[in-house]
């Protein structure tokens, strides 16, 4: 469900990893609110479905290929924009499970250069290029609820999304002088292209673990990021939404 109504008319919001999953869908909540979105994303061919999925939008949406690990990449895509953010949604993200024994070198560089460098690049890039005639700039990070509590399998990614999580809580020291509010979202189980692909019975034991007893939608992510770059949040500073059905307590 995506009953919330925000107007984000005459904004402009980065979405890194906009292109499927949990980024598309907070683009596409974007555009139903009114703004422009640039979707920075590194898969060419989720881009070009993105961009046919989205093309009712005409030019608000601009898809650009980006790699989040890569600095060079980084720069020219903020050289490519057509307007001046205001609103800044890290999301890309990858897994690379495996128990802490059996985890290479190569798997934690992986991760960690993209769900927690990656962040450092995009923001480091854009900070300066925000638009300076918003004092309403927002930026929310996607950590996870393994970033507080940590998974079996995940020693990457937890340490990554926790790393996010620190982050967040620093920028939001820093940089609310300066007009931002900077906010993290900590999804739980949520259903995407992957967990679509799962047998029925993972699915249905996953969803037993869960205080609400189903997985999360892509859009109970997006309704949290929507509000949190929203003037109806403009006191909400260095928070961490967790968006988990309770699965955690
Ligand atoms: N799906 C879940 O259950 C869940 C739970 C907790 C947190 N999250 C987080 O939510 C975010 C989105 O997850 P998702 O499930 O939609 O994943 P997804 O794999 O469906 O989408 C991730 C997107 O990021 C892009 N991407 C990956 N590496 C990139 C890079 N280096 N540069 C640019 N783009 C890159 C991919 O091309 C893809 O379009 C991630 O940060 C993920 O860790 C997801």
């Amino acid at each position: 469900m995506s009953g919330l109504k925000f107007d984000f008319t005459n904004k402009l919001a980065i979405v890194t990893g906009g292109a499927q999953g949990i980024g598309f869908t907070i683009t596409r909540q974007y555009l139903e609110a009114g703004a422009s979105v640039s979707i920075w994303d590194y898969s060419e061919k989720a881009l070009a479905t993105a961009k046919a999925e989205l093309s009712a939008f005409g030019d608000k949406v601009q898809t650009l290929q980006v790699d989040v690990t890569n600095r060079d990449s980084v720069a020219a895509a903020t050289a490519a924009l057509k307007a001046k953010p205001d609103i800044l949604v890290n999301n890309a993200g990858i897994t690379r499970d495996k128990s802490f024994a059996k985890m290479g070198a190569d798997d934690w560089d992986a991760v960690i250069s993209t769900n927690l460098t990656g962040l450092f690049n995009v923001t480091k890039n854009l900070l300066e290029n925000f638009n300076s005639a918003s004092n309403q700039k927002r930026i929310i990070n996607i950590s996870s609820v393994v970033g507080l509590y940590g998974n079996f399998g995940q020693t990457n990614y937890a340490a990554a999304k926790a790393g996010v999580i620190g982050m967040t809580k620093t920028w939001a020291k820093e940089l609310g002088r300066k007009g931002f509010t900077v906010n993290a979202v900590a999804p739980g189980f949520i259903k995407t292209a992957m967990t679509n692909a799962m047998p029925a019975e993972t699915l249905q034991q996953m969803s037993s673990k869960v205080p609400l007893q189903r997985l999360g939608e892509t859009s109970d992510i997006a309704n949290a990021v929507l509000f949190l770059s929203s003037d109806a949040a403009s006191y909400i500073n260095g928070t961490v939404i967790s968006v988990d059905g309770g699965i955690v307590l």
